[in-house]
């Protein structure tokens, strides 16, 4: 098995963790969805308060009490917190609300990054997110930058949401998705930005097929 360091980045809905999870299993590589990290944090603040409120300093405090494990299960990748299974409980709707509030908080970055960093350092990791071509692995051996219209993500978001149980119009996830890219792109620290050396892959209308096809031809031939 090639032991690669791949980063994916892109925007809300571009189909980045679908794409991770199926480069992982063709090299054999982890795979380290690096906003579910960003959603257990902003989870675990969400548990301090008895109103479900961040109290920012105390969450900041609170960081070295965290800690994120992922595990691969035949129901797909589960991520814990502290030992507690919350895969389904950070797509919670309370959860994308406040998820980009918390990842615009530097010390919460930094935490996050090194423990990044530390999963890639013996290489053999697929990672998808923000920052990852740029500032967690900036010497990744490929960096892929996913674009497509918000209508066309929020549309793709609501039909997940929808077969996971979760009851939100496509106005909402539109709104929600439209808030959080532009959260996302103008926040002070390290905001999403594609790296200069990532290829850009426009998914707007192209299958999921298609895209891990242009992933894989760019990595193989290169
Ligand atoms: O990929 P996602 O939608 O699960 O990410 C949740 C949020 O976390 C998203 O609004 C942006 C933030 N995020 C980030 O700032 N940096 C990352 N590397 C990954 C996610």
């Amino acid at each position: 098995m090639k032991k690669i360091i791949v980063a994916i980045d892109g925007y809300a809905g571009t189909g980045k963790s679908t794409q991770a999870k199926s480069l992982a299993k063709y090299f054999g590589c982890v795979y380290v969805d690096s906003g579910a990290m960003y959603r257990a944090v902003t989870y675990f603040g969400q548990q301090q308060t008895t109103d479900g409120s961040i109290d920012i300093k105390l969450l900041i405090d609170s960081l070295p009490q965290i800690s994120i494990d992922f595990e691969l299960t035949k129901n797909g990748q589960q991520t814990f917190l502290n030992d507690e299974n919350i895969t389904d409980l950070i797509r919670q709707s309370k959860v994308n609300d406040k998820v980009s509030d918390v990842a615009s908080i530097h010390e919460i970055r930094s935490f996050l990054v090194d423990i990044q960093k530390e999963m890639g350092s013996s290489k053999g990791v697929i990672m998808d997110g923000r920052d990852i071509g740029t500032i967690v692995f900036p010497e990744a051996d490929y960096k892929f930058f996913l674009t497509a219209s918000p209508k066309i993500r929020a549309q793709r978001r609501y039909e997940e949401q929808q077969k996971k149980g979760i009851i939100e119009t496509l106005e909402e996830v539109l709104a929600n998705i439209t808030a959080r890219d532009h959260q996302d792109s103008t926040r002070i620290v390290t905001p999403l930005k594609k790296a200069k050396d990532a290829i850009e892959i426009d998914v707007s209308y192209m299958s999921i097929d298609d895209v891990f096809n242009v992933m894989i031809e760019n990595i193989i031939e290169s």
